[in-house]
């Protein structure tokens, strides 16, 4: 049970990784903040943690690119809890486009779900775990961040920019015993959902085509398979860790 007593917020809690982690952590002893913008979702998991594992869980529907809608989460948290101890910076969408065809308003939306909305959480949450005296956050980056992704051109800037906000959170903070890390995944296995809503059985079936050739595992990742790396890194076996990118990708960078 490595996080009996731990108080974790998690954003984009009812995806699939969002989702894998939340279990993950519920099942060792964690209490959770869980938000994402979908609301029925994330209301669903937190009564199944309950049921499941006994958790105390308070569940917020909302925008994280909004400002007001990560203050709340935030203080929601604050307010049924009195801190909190780990963050796990995950909500993120994955829009096609390369520079040229990528519009304006992808590219702001993108900056805003994925990299702009984990700077606010982790502003907000820091203060706290300074005062703690602790505190840990782990951020959803990927392969992308090194590796551009080919037509995922505002999705690659995005995750580069994250693992950049997961080192500098990392050297500025280490003094008050607070660590950042960034789990940087391969291809899981499924779409994310903006690009699932637009996607067709045949286009999966091409993914699934393309992961056997370009990923030496011949497989994608499974939710659970990165979950167990998110909880490690958020747990003490990981206390030297910090300003790190652990990539769990079957070998598709190496
Ligand atoms: N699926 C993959 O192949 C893959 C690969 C590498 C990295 N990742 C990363 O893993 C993370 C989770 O991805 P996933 O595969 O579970 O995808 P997912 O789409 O299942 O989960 C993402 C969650 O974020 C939520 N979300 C999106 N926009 C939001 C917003 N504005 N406000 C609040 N919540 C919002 C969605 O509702 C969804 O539940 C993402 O950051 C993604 O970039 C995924």
């Amino acid at each position: 049970m490595r996080f009996q007593g731990k108080v974790v917020l998690i954003t984009g809690a009812a995806g699939g990784l969002g989702e894998a982690s939340t279990r993950r952590f519920a099942a060792e002893g964690a209490q959770l903040i869980l938000t994402d913008l979908d609301q029925e979702k994330v209301e669903t998991l937190a009564a199944k943690c309950r049921a499941e594992f006994g958790t105390s869980v308070v569940a917020l529907g909302g925008d994280i690119a909004q400002e007001s809608v990560v203050n709340n989460v935030v203080a929601a948290g604050l307010s049924e809890f009195g801190r909190i101890d780990i963050l796990f910076n995950n909500a993120g969408i994955n829009p096609t486009g390369n520079v040229v065809d990528t519009s304006l308003e992808v590219w702001d939306l993108t900056m805003n779900i994925n990299l702009r909305s984990a700077f606010m959480m982790t502003s907000r949450v820091v203060p706290g775990m300074v005062s703690a005296g602790g505190g840990v956050i782990v951020n959803t980056a990927s392969v992308a961040s090194f590796k551009a992704s080919t037509n995922e051109a505002a999705y690659s800037v995005s995750k580069a920019a994250l693992l950049q906000l997961t080192k500098v959170t990392a050297r500025d903070f280490a003094h008050a015993n607070i660590r950042a890390n960034a789990v940087c995944a391969g291809i899981l296995e499924n779409f994310m959902a903006d690009r699932k809503a637009i996607s067709s059985d045949d286009m999966m079936e091409k993914r699934r085509n393309r992961v056997r050739e370009i990923v030496p595992f011949k497989r994608e990742g499974r939710y659970e398979e990165i979950a167990n790396v998110v909880a490690f890194l958020a747990s003490d076996e990981a206390s030297y860790i910090t300003g790190a990118a652990l990539t769990a990708d079957g070998g598709l960078t190496v």
